[in-house]
């Protein structure tokens, strides 16, 4: 496989990393799965800070969403693949910083589901120790590894998801390197983007409100803008998070309290809201690791601390997305028909790709 083109911003052909890396004097970041929803918004606010070059990694550079991302400022779209090391190096070569991500998604099967615990695992060893070679000749200096929020009381976690697990496992590898200096965790919670799928009766609709996690049980959430928001920081405060792990959401509610609140943005007079938890029995059979997900939500629940996030997001002039604001957005975009197909990529239970 050839991994040594990119696509340069311009659209005007393939360049081989290293000049990309003499072409600029900013500081080059490279984001793993960086057409991710997480991926694409951590490109978007890198991009937006006008200060990096940022090299956007696909395995398809000529997918829709690759060239949505090649259009904006200082993107360079980079194949690459992180059950490849060996693209890995081109990427990552003469790299100031790394935003890494990694996918436990597989593809589904029956009777398996689409997530695979190994498959995370393997892409997360690749990852760290590409970047550990990159550190060790100095050249990379930030190292940002998103990961999945962990519970406020760590004697409530087990059972936990394995696609949780495998992320937390990739935490305790990076500390056993020299990159643990270098790096900063950063664990979001459940997007946002997750009240859609593909599911008949999975998503939004005018008389209901769809989850996973039962009516009463708070549920810490987070609009995945915000991650490109959070990492932006990250990268330009090193100084504060460099060694640190930070657990990050935007909202914490029950099911019922955001039925409530859509109620309300759909205005008086509308048709009333109920929230619609899909049985766990169906969860498991589709997504068995979604399942156990939702019982360890309930039980242990995403741990981040709201409240000292909103003191650091004023410091760093950061805007978190309150759920109000991110439904209002999305109910101006409804379309006339009665189901609010209002989203535009959904998913099953928002996770597979
Ligand atoms: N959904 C949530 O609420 C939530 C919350 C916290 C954390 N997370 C985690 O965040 C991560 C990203 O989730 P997402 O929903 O943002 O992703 P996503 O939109 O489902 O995108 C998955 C991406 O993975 C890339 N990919 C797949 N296999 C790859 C490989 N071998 N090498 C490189 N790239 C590969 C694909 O890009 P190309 O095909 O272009 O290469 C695709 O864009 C996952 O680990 C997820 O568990 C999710």
């Amino acid at each position: 496989m050839d991994f040594s083109y990119q696509l340069s911003l311009s659209g005007s052909g393939p360049t081989s990393s290293e000049n990309l890396e003499n072409r600029s004097a900013k500081h080059i970041i490279a984001v793993t799965m960086a057409t991710s929803r997480q991926g694409a918004s951590v490109v978007r606010h890198l991009s937006k800070s006008g200060i990096y070059e940022i090299r956007a990694i696909t395995r398809s550079p000529f997918s829709k969403r690759a060239q949505i991302l090649a259009k904006l400022e200082n993107v360079h779209i980079i194949k690459g693949d992180l059950l490849a090391p060996e693209s890995l190096e081109k990427c990552f070569s003469g790299v100031y910083g790394i935003f890494g991500n990694t996918t436990p998604t597989k593809g589904w099967i029956l009777g398996r589901g689409s997530m695979v615990r190994d498959y995370e695992i393997e892409q997360g060893r690749n990852l760290v120790d590409i970047a550990k070679k990159f550190a060790d000749t100095g050249t990379l200096k930030h190292f940002v590894f998103s990961s999945v929020c962990k519970p406020r009381d760590p004697l409530l976690n087990e059972p936990a998801p394995g696609h949780f697990t495998s992320k937390w496992c990739i935490e305790e590898y990076i500390l056993n390197t020299s990159l643990k200096a270098l790096s900063t965790i950063l664990r979001p919670v459940s997007y946002f983007e997750n009240f859609v799928s593909d599911l008949p009766g999975v998503q939004i609709s005018e008389t209901s409100f769809p989850g996973v996690v039962n009516k009463s049980k708070v549920w810490q959430t987070i609009a995945v803008d915000d991650i490109g928001q959070w990492t932006d920081a990250v990268f330009k405060n090193p100084q504060i998070f460099l060694g640190e792990a930070i657990n990050i959401a935007g909202e914490e509610m029950t099911g019922e309290e955001m039925a409530a609140l859509w109620q309300k943005i759909k205005g008086k007079g509308s048709p009333s809201v109920r929230y619609a938890m899909v049985p766990r029995r169906l969860i498991n059979l589709i997504e068995h690791d979604i399942g156990l997900m939702a019982n360890w939500i309930e039980r242990a629940g995403y741990g981040a601390d709201l409240k000292q996030l909103k003191t650091l997001a004023d410091e760093l002039h950061i805007t978190m997305t309150p759920l109000s604001d991110w439904l209002t957005e999305k109910a101006a975009l409804r379309t006339s028909s009665k189901q609010v197909s209002m989203f535009n990529s959904p998913r099953i239970f928002g996770i597979a790709p």
